[in-house]
């Protein structure tokens, strides 16, 4: 990533460049056509979404141990995605047992708003996610519960425990925020992914084996079949320590108006 296309990256992302043309190099261009969709504004309400996980599908250990799947340029990777995106979802079993802090560290950019889906009120007040450090920090739940000072609450009403995509995705939206980027967990991801309303997943696959864990993404309705399974247009990216599939799902909006997908 040279610095040049990322300051271009940046710039769009704040409304002050446009995604098309420029004089790239080749490698360029890649960065180009990975991060450009998280960095565009002008094509309305986006999510997106990234896991990163093993050769074998896995997420984690079955002991749970899910530091360091991703190599250095996964990491990296993941970052860049925070720092183009308004906000970031994660669910409360990633919040509670990864404990992420969802800042941006290893490239330069701002940090997203934190967002965790939290409907039983699980996650205690000390969370590193709700730690004030000016960036904006929400929490989606199902019930009266009072969250630390200057954490906004959406309250919606859950069926059968599960809070409806579509909902969250409209308040989130109402509150400002309409590029969001869901890191996790599996069960998170793939209920937006059910829903169609992710646009695109990444998948940075690194490359370790574990042999038993956590799988990645597990929908809640899988197909019978392969002839039902999603197939989605997919573009590999070679970062370096990890591979990223960029996946284009049907909650793309721009695809999503394309004859082709008819
Ligand atoms: N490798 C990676 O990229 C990566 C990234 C993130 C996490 N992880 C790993 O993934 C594991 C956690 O993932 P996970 O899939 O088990 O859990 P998760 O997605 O982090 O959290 C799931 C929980 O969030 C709440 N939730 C999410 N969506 C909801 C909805 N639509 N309606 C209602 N509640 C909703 C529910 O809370 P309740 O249970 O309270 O109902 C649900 O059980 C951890 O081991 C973590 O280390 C890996």
């Amino acid at each position: 990533m040279s610095a040049r296309v990322w300051q271009h990256l940046l710039a769009v992302r704040d409304g002050k460049g446009h995604l098309s043309g420029g004089d790239w190099s080749p490698g360029e261009q890649r960065a180009v056509d990975l991060y450009g969709p998280l960095a565009q504004r002008d094509v309305g309400p986006r999510v997106f979404g990234q896991i990163g996980q093993s050769l074998d599908g896995r997420i984690a250990t079955e002991s749970d141990d899910a530091r360091d799947i991703s190599g250095p340029d996964g990491l990296a990777h993941l970052h860049r995605m925070r720092a183009l995106v308004d906000g970031v979802i994660v669910g409360v079993k990633t919040a509670l047992h990864d404990q992420p802090r969802l800042t941006v560290r290893l490239c330069e950019g701002p940090n997203p708003a934190r967002i965790v889906i939290d409907p039983h009120g699980r996650l205690p007040n000390d969370a590193p996610i709700f730690r004030a450090d000016g960036a904006r920090r929400l929490v989606i739940q199902a019930l009266e519960q009072d969250r630390p000072e200057g954490v906004e609450v959406i309250t919606l009403k859950a069926t059968e425990g599960r809070l409806d995509p579509d909902e969250m995705l409209a308040a989130l939206n109402k509150a400002g925020l309409t590029t969001l980027l869901i890191e996790g967990g599996g069960f998170t991801i793939s209920r937006f992914i059910d829903a169609g309303l992710l646009a695109r997943l990444h998948i940075a696959i690194a490359p370790v084996l574990i042999g038993a864990g956590q799988q990645g993404i597990t929908m809640p309705y899988p197909p019978d079949t392969l002839a039902e399974a999603l197939r989605p247009a997919t573009t590999a990216f070679s970062l370096g320590s990890d591979v990223v599939f960029d996946c284009e799902l049907p909650g793309d909006r721009e695809q999503a108006v394309t004859p082709a997908s008819l």
